[in-house]
């Protein structure tokens, strides 16, 4: 992801990443990765420049509620239900500078836990007013927000009687939809992180803890919303985990 500011990105020595820490792709505990690891050694392939340079974004495509999970999905006409949050944070490269006009995407559960797709089968209700879908660009300082409510628990087929800790799923390109990052964010002091097998194929407790919002009192609205921080790091020894990939392009 640093290749958008490569003249930049050339003033600092490259941090290499721990690639013992990411999650190994066959995890017998998490089921589904029995069968969806690969069986033969990964080939790399490099990008090309069509997938480094096109399409691209551009401003007038975010909407002035795209970023507003609680008004976007009714257009502003009526509020989702559960418990009302702000997630903010900024993206980072591995020298801590900020990734301005980066197309940040999430998704998540309703406030209880079902997601608005076809294969959401789970018995909660839908709520009529939440989609779930929001994203934003970061400004210049690489920072961005999203209004949203926090998203419930929800059971999964795994071993039995497995639930997933609340988390919001992350998407961020960097300058090219070839960039594309995906992660998922938790919830600081939630107790089913410790229990929930797809969290813990990270076994570094360190790098899972990059993944736990910490609760921002500070960015907290009174009696309106409470706030959670969430930095994202696209590369070197503090890098966030992300699932499709070691690390960009
Ligand atoms: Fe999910």
């Amino acid at each position: 992801m640093t290749a958008s500011h490569p003249n930049r990105a050339s003033t600092l020595p490259l941090i290499p990443r721990d690639r013992t820490a990411h999650p190994p792709a066959y995890d017998p505990d998490y089921k589904t990765t029995v069968t969806r690891s690969p069986r033969w050694p990964l080939i790399s392939v490099d990008s090309t420049t069509t997938e480094e340079t096109g399409p691209l974004f551009g401003h007038d495509l975010i909407g002035p509620l795209d970023n507003n999970l609680i008004l976007n999905y009714t257009g502003g006409k009526a509020a989702a239900v559960g418990e009302r949050i702000l997630v903010h944070g900024r993206v980072l490269d591995e020298n801590g500078r900020p990734v301005p006009n980066t197309l940040v995407e999430i998704w998540q559960a309703n406030a209880g836990g079902r997601y608005r797709h076809v294969k959401d089968t789970y018995f909660a209700p839908l709520d009529p007013n939440f989609g779930g879908c929001g994203r934003t660009l970061t400004d210049e300082n690489g920072y961005y927000q999203f209004l949203t409510i926090k998203p419930g628990a929800y059971p999964w087929p795994n071993r039995g009687n497995e639930w997933r800790p609340s988390h919001i799923h992350y998407s961020i390109f960097g300058h090219a939809f070839g960039q594309r990052l995906i992660s998922q964010m938790y919830f600081e002091g939630d107790p089913l992180i410790d229990r929930c097998p797809i969290a813990h194929t990270i076994k570094d407790r360190g790098q899972l803890d990059r993944l736990v919002a910490a609760l921002d009192m500070s960015a907290a609205r009174p009696m309106d919303f409470l706030a959670y921080k969430f930095d994202i790091v696209l590369r070197g020894r503090r890098q966030t985990m992300f699932e499709n990939r070691p690390e960009g392009l």
